[in-house]
């Protein structure tokens, strides 16, 4: 199994890409450790993950806030004494409007989550995946890149594209001590992301904006992390890889 004795982070592990991100890679012999701000969905995935026998640690943390981010890092440390992957997932989705002002309502609010708490994570996993010749993935969105389907996204759109331009800086930065770091951008992905984010719209809307005229099972991205993850991937940083069933080319 290619993550045998591996220690892997994933945040938002409690549902989605990052909750069958989590089985998948303990299913490959990882010992993970879930963060998410709702301890009982992470106590779903923790269960899931712990038929393949690994050891989990549950993490209770709310990304925005530095301290949580601080405490996790600790936490696995201590249980682990190392980590070998990362994996920055969690964010958060607004529908925002220019013209009536309430884009500033959660502008900092989205810097926080979906952007803030890659760069802290990465700073404080970054010594660590030295250690191990590690790598982190990022989960980013095909929004960083275009706008189309969905222009009242546009402040998590902006947080996305701030994503992939770190996810290349921290790539060249850290390739000097032998860590890889790279992005996957999904299209629509049939998640609990648009329920969570209190969005009432369809995944079929997203999916007609496709060239495929599909939306993505949550595995589909999973196995794109698992293998940036993997040893076949060694050659691979820097790089913001789509998965968008053709969102972005329509
Ligand atoms: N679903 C899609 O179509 C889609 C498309 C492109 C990108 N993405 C990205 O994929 C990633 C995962 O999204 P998903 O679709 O699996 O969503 P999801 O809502 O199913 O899962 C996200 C998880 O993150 C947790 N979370 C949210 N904010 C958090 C915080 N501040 N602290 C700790 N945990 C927090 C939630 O509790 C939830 O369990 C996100 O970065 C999202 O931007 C999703």
């Amino acid at each position: 199994m290619e993550f045998e004795n591996k220690v892997v982070l994933i945040t938002g592990a409690g549902s989605g890409m990052g909750e069958v991100t989590a089985i998948l890679f303990a299913k490959e012999g990882a010992n993970v450790v879930i963060v998410d701000m709702f301890e009982d969905r992470a106590q779903k995935t923790a269960e899931q993950c712990k038929q393949f026998g690994k050891k989990v640690l549950v993490i209770k943390a709310d990304i925005s806030k530095a301290d949580d981010i601080e405490n996790v890092m600790k936490k696995t440390i201590d249980t682990f004494g190392k980590l070998d992957v990362l994996v920055n997932n969690a964010a958060m989705l607004k529908s925002v409007k220019i013209l009536d002002g309430t884009i500033m309502d959660s502008l900092d609010d989205l810097i926080r989550t979906n952007f803030r708490s890659v760069v802290h994570f990465t700073t404080l996993a970054a010594p660590h995946l030295a250690k191990t010749k590690g790598c982190i993935i990022n989960n980013s969105s095909v929004g960083s890149v275009s706008v189309r389907s969905g222009p009242l996204f546009s402040s998590y759109c902006a947080t996305k594209a701030a994503v992939d331009s770190f996810t290349k800086s921290s790539a060249l930065q850290l390739g000097e001590v032998g860590v890889r770091v790279n992005a996957v951008n999904p299209g629509p992905v049939r998640t609990n992301f648009l329920d969570n984010s209190g969005i009432p719209i369809e995944w079929e809307h997203f999916a007609k904006a496709t060239a495929l005229g599909r939306s993505s099972h949550p595995s589909e991205v999973a196995n794109l992390i698992v293998y940036l993850a993997s040893e076949k991937a060694a050659g691979i940083t820097g790089a913001c890889y789509l998965i968008d069933n053709g969102q972005s080319i329509k």
